[in-house]
């Protein structure tokens, strides 16, 4: 839909627009202000709707710069902007604003599936055009009750007819933090090895070099704010580097021959964004991400099914079975068929396979040349198993390791896809792994190119895969992806991702997860989108309490969370026996749904604790998740946001007295009572604890 407004006109008309899609709800209200050029004073202000947060936008000197301020107090001062180009320098120095256009919007959409049904995007907005007399370009800005959002837009114009390539080699933009020393940051080290799977620092600002985003802050008044970006398409992504202190520097992540962006006229850049709120929690019940993509692409998406599964995976991280062949191969027909058993008697819809195709074996890691994506290992055979799956109504979950060998998978992707395709397979787990953090590709003259996860090519190359599978009615799951940048509202086949640490980690991680670990991932980088963490490990610790490598978490934690760390689609990670033995809890993973009406962050603080509050979609029942830290804790929970007079069968699945991640993970309570929107609910969690509930509607 179009939210463009005329921007020649001096005028303060209000339009009313039709919306085009059948989503949108509410009418849209725009009105337009153009400055003249020979208006002296260059200060633009822009506000949100609920006055809150305000954004100037000055062009002292030639030079654009914006700072922001929420309930009157600064939060991001005087910061730089503007692009570097190799064929035109600096878009930023010599620039002063010559125009601008004002509008604003209410309106309501809705996603097809998500952590919310119907999601408000209200925002007042400024375009400034800004020229040096040859050549002009756009800052458009967005003030939202939740944070803001820019962008830069450079159009084709007549300046530009002989510059056809644009070859971006810096981008200036910057977040200057006031008083860094005494703001507390939450972040992964930007460009590393590991891509982001990292355990958070939680250091003050100044302290970081560069971090990856969303990177979360605290300023010493309790402003909570986080950095990050939204819409990343045919863009590098942007990691925050610290130069001066305070100062955090849009990186763009270079290609291997050092330029950041390879563009041409008529481009506009991701949004930069920088949610705010009042608390912690306020972090978690924004939609700004969300609202700073474009609609829907792919049209009737019903094909994209949220849902739970399981799958030949935990073993191989524990190394009970192996992706390559020999006599511990994990991804027999046998062994598959056993899961879909498993599958279909518990209600799960789907069988996650790995290592069933040829190419693991060796050091695979290092060798994602060798993988085959359609010839199967003889020990595993897909027409059995998918035909097996179709009569029992659990389907195959296709997987594609690449070992970051990404011209080898793209040879072969259209084979793979129409395979899966062909045997009923409408979900694919894709995985990026490369030793040293490095993509291999191979260009046009055959030779072999170093690339980053995070630049230019790899953002386009993801992309890809998701918009082919879609052709095929087959949704995405990747793993070592591009961070999220909530892409999922304009592709809705990219179901999920990884993107930070996961449950694997506790299998051979060194260290494993800490218990803090998934109290800062809500406030994080669950704040870009799902993550397919892959909870619910029952046998905490296959090797002992006492082993390095275990879950440090006790046994309700796992279950909370199914609804704490949102995806729609959720994996029972652990082997079927650990499941067969507590029955009584697996009720939990069971019953829990992985797609929402509602959802609303209760209570929490970064790194300490979080509980959340979902509604079932389609359905009257909500689920409750809360987990802490090593920190024992109490958490009043009220339950207002039930629906007023309705009876709920609370069923309750919390650490019993003396239960502790550490000594005694396995004690835990379930428990019913009757309850109303009217009570609050005392809940009480272990260290390392958690407790999840379903409020079933009577
Ligand atoms: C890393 C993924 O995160 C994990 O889930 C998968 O099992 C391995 N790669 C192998 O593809
Ligand atoms: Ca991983």
């Amino acid at each position: 839909m179009s939210t463009d407004s005329t921007s020649s006109a001096l005028s303060t008309a209000q339009l009313t627009f039709t919306p085009n899609i059948v989503s949108l709800s509410c009418a849209l209200v725009l009105a337009t202000i153009a400055i003249p050029s020979t208006v002296q004073a260059k200060t633009v202000n822009v506000t949100s709707p609920d006055k809150h947060i305000n954004i100037s936008l000055t062009d002292d000197n030639g030079r654009p710069e914006y700072q922001i301020q929420f309930n009157g107090k600064t939060v991001i001062s005087p910061s730089k902007l503007g692009l570097v180009f190799q064929q035109l320098g600096e878009l930023g120095t010599d620039f002063n604003i010559k125009h601008v256009t004002n509008s604003s919007v209410d309106q309501t959409w809705q996603q097809p599936w998500g952590e919310r049904e119907n999601i408000r995007d209200n925002y007042n907005r400024v375009v400034a055009t800004l020229s040096n007399g040859k050549i002009d370009f756009d800052i458009e800005f967005k003030a939202f009750n939740d944070g803001i959002g820019f962008r830069y837009l450079v159009p084709k114009q007549a300046g530009l007819t002989n510059t056809p390539k644009l070859d971006i080699t810096d981008e200036l933009t910057e977040f200057a933090i006031p008083d860094p020393q005494h703001t507390t940051a939450w972040w992964i080290p930007g460009r590393g090895w590991n891509r982001y799977e990292y355990l958070y620092n939680t250091t003050s600002l100044d302290k970081i070099d560069r971090a990856h985003t969303p990177m979360t802050f605290r300023t010493a008044d309790g402003v909570h704010l986080s950095i990050h970006e939204a819409a990343l398409t045919d863009y590098a992504a942007m990691v925050l580097n610290q130069g001066r202190d305070g100062i955090l520097h849009a990186d763009l992540t270079p290609w291997s021959d050092g330029i950041r962006v390879k563009t041409q006229p008529g481009f506009s850049t991701p949004w930069r964004t920088i949610q705010i709120a009042k608390d912690a929690p306020g972090l978690l019940n924004s939609d700004l991400i969300l609202n700073l993509n474009e609609p829907n692409k792919l049209g009737d998406v019903s094909w994209v099914q949220p849902g739970k599964y399981v799958g030949i995976w935990w073993g191989m991280h524990l190394n009970e079975n192996t992706w390559g062949s020999g006599p511990k191969h994990g991804a027999t027909t046998s062994e598959t068929k056993r899961y879909m058993d498993f599958a279909a008697q518990y209600g799960f819809d789907g069988v996650l396979v790995e290592g069933w195709n040829e190419g693991w074996d060796g050091s695979w890691f290092e060798n994602g040349d060798v993988f085959s994506f359609t010839q199967a290992y003889p020990d595993f055979d897909i027409d059995e198993v998918t035909e097996y799956g179709h009569s029992k109504n659990v389907r195959l979950i296709g997987h594609h390791e690449t070992s970051g060998s990404v011209t080898n998978y793209r040879n072969q992707m259209s084979d793979a896809y129409d395979m899966y395709q062909k045997h009923g397979v409408t979900q694919v787990k894709t995985g990026y792994v490369a030793d040293g953090g490095d993509i291999k590709r191979v260009d046009d003259n055959g030779i072999v190119r170093h690339e980053w996860h995070d630049g230019q090519f790899m953002v386009n190359e993801y992309l890809y895969s998701v918009t082919e599978a879609a052709k095929r009615g087959i949704s995405i799951n990747t793993h070592e992806p591009i961070k999220d940048t909530g892409l999922r509202r304009t592709y809705p086949n990219w179901i999920a991702r990884e993107g930070a640490r996961g449950q694997e980690y506790n299998a051979w991680g060194s260290p494993p997860n800490t218990p803090e670990h998934t109290a800062i991932l809500p406030y994080t980088r669950m704040l870009a989108g799902p993550m397919d963490f892959t909870p619910g490990i029952f046998n905490l610790a296959p090797q002992g309490l006492d082993a390095v490598n275990r879950v440090k978490t006790t046994l309700t934690k796992q279950l909370a969370l199914y609804v704490v760390l949102y995806s729609p689609i959720q994996m029972a990670a652990d082997l079927p026996r650990n499941y067969v033995q507590r029955l009584d809890a697996f009720q939990f993973i069971q019953d829990v749904p992985t797609d929402w009406s509602e959802s609303i962050a209760l209570a929490g603080d970064i790194g300490d604790y979080v509980a959340f509050a979902r509604k079932q979609r389609g359905a009257e029942d909500w689920y409750v998740g809360a987990l802490t830290d090593e920190v024992p804790r109490k958490i009043n929970l009220k339950l207002d946001f039930l629906t007023p007079g309705k009876r709920y069968e609370a069923q309750i699945y919390r650490d019993g007295a003396k239960a502790d991640w550490l000594t005694n993970p396995y004690d835990y309570v379930i428990e019913t009572k009757t309850v109303t929107a009217i009570e609050t609910l005392d809940l009480s969690l272990a260290a390392s604890g958690g407790t999840a509930i379903r409020l079933k509607a009577l």
